[in-house]
């Protein structure tokens, strides 16, 4: 094992550590494609509700390697297939995953004794990445491999390996993996840190890494997303002692041990910021809970502006109306750039043009936080939208009032947002539409097509040959 002073050019070197694209890593999915295939132009009509967070869960099932004794009792977390993945990460290093009735999971990770997970499952998903702070922390040394996820940019993980040595850590790079070592082949020490860019999974690796290290840890421009500070809810109910969550600075004071503790997972507001534009596109009137209302602020801005009327209905739901008596049949277009929380989600960028393909006038998309997530576009092109690409702006020709913008075709999913994104356009579309490759669609929205069709939406489910 190399020394930490000559690690350092090698870790200099690979400043921006990026995930590996080798066929190991592609992420595997079903040997079955799947696909969606949908009767658009009809409106919906109902109630939804709304899952457990997938970026909340994800996060949580990773903290769950902090505790060293007890076991931890999850409710709300989503039937997915990354969810599943990230039970068999756990379980790859010893941890018992298992569900009992009335949809808890839960997770012992007392056991755990390997700090090496199945490769081939952190290949699939970026969260797989995730465990390797409390591995690290909690074992004195891990080794991950580089993760997978959705392919919407080279998602480097140079913040997660330079705040693990702020808390005294010694990383190097070995064949795909990331192996971290505590300070002197122990835990790790409390250190300041601060993010030269708001990354979630850096923020939530450095505070699960620092909530066991040896003294008080502070994180500078933390992010602040809902599902970080989900994360240090969880970690605190575990006795972890984690403050200014949700803000840009985290303050940590490591303890030496944390236990297992009963947790709910928040509402997932992309879920639900989706079936907001499904309402939109379809020119329906919907109702959605539970929700947060206060983290889907920008979409029901965004929607507002638009024509929509989106109405809170007691602490935790909402009413989205797109009908025409409320539009006047039309809705207006609006302009876009993705930031971090509280900006725009970029999470909610795909859906978003999907809609604005059926907005009146035109609109334009920058997407500023991953640098390869349009992909949507060439699908939405073959269903009749009219958009141009330049860089990471989009700029979308608004359609006559008198004519429905989308007409059917068939379309393939590349990623998850996108794919959800296709779904809505389908929705809209005159004619039949083929989504294909939903395997990308089951890894982050729960029983979606069957949450539409109990709306109201003609949509079915069917296997292509094997591939
Ligand atoms: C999380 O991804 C979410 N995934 C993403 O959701 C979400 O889009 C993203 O946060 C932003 O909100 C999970 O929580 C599992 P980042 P993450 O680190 O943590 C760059 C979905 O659809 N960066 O905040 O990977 C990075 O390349 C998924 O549910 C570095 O440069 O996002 C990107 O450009 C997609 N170096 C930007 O920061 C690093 O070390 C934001 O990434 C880490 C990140």
């Amino acid at each position: 094992m190399a020394t930490t002073s000559s690690l350092l050019p090698l870790i200099r070197l690979q400043s921006k550590i990026y995930p590996s694209t080798s066929p190991s890593h592609r992420a595997s999915l079903p040997s079955i494609e799947h696909k969606l295939v949908i009767s658009g132009g009809r409106s919906i009509s109902g109630h939804v509700a709304i899952s457990g967070s997938k970026n909340s869960a994800l996060a949580v099932l990773a903290g769950t390697l902090c505790c060293s004794s007890g076991t931890v009792a999850l409710r709300g977390v989503p039937e997915l297939l990354d969810t599943r993945t990230m039970a068999e990460v756990l379980r790859s290093v010893g941890a018992r995953v298992e569900a009992e009735d009335g949809g808890v999971l839960v997770v012992d990770a007392s056991n755990v004794w390997v700090t090496e997970p199945c490769s081939e499952k952190i290949g699939r998903i970026r969260a797989g990445f995730f465990v390797l702070g409390p591995l690290v922390a909690r074992f004195g040394k891990a080794e991950v491999a580089m993760p997978g996820g959705c392919r919407i940019g080279l998602r480097p993980v140079d913040l997660y390996i330079k705040g693990l040595e702020a808390l005294g850590a010694v990383a190097e790079l070995r064949e795909e993996k990331v192996c971290v070592y505590g300070a002197n082949g122990k835990g790790l020490v409390g250190g300041s840190f601060h993010l030269t860019y708001p990354s979630v999974g850096a923020t939530e690796t450095f505070m699960m890494a620092a909530s066991m290290a040896d003294g008080v840890s502070v994180l500078t421009n933390a992010a602040m997303e809902p599902e970080v500070a989900d994360l240090a809810k969880f970690l605190n109910a575990c006795g972890a002692c984690i403050e200014g969550a949700g803000t840009s600075t985290l303050v940590i004071t490591g303890r030496k041990k944390l236990y297992g503790a009963e947790f709910t997972i928040l509402p997932d507001r992309i879920e639900a910021g989706t079936f907001m534009a499904a309402a939109a596109i379809t020119r329906s009137c919907i109702s959605l809970s539970p929700v947060i209302p206060s983290h889907l602020t920008q979409m029901t801005e965004k929607l507002t502006e638009a024509g929509c009327k989106v109405t809170q209905i007691g602490s935790s739901a909402l009413e989205v109306s797109a009908v025409p008596e409320v539009t006047g049949g039309k809705l207006q277009a609006f302009n876009i750039k993705t930031l971090p929380y509280p900006g725009f989600p970029t999470d909610l960028q795909a859906q978003c043009m999907a809609l604005l393909t059926t907005c009146v006038g035109s609109s334009i998309i920058e997407e500023s936080v991953f640098e390869n997530r349009m992909h949507h576009v060439k699908e939405l092109k073959k269903l009749g939208a009219e958009i141009k690409l330049s860089g990471n702006s989009a700029f979308i020709g608004g359609t006559k009032p008198e004519r429905i913008a989308l007409s059917g075709g068939r379309v393939r999913a590349a990623d998850l947002r996108g794919g959800a994104a296709l779904v809505l356009a389908g929705m809209a579309a005159s004619g039949i539409t083929e989504v294909e490759n939903i395997a990308q669609i089951d890894r982050g929205y729960e029983r979606f097509e069957e949450k539409l069709l109990s709306l109201g939406a003609d949509i079915r489910r069917e296997s292509e040959a094997a591939v």
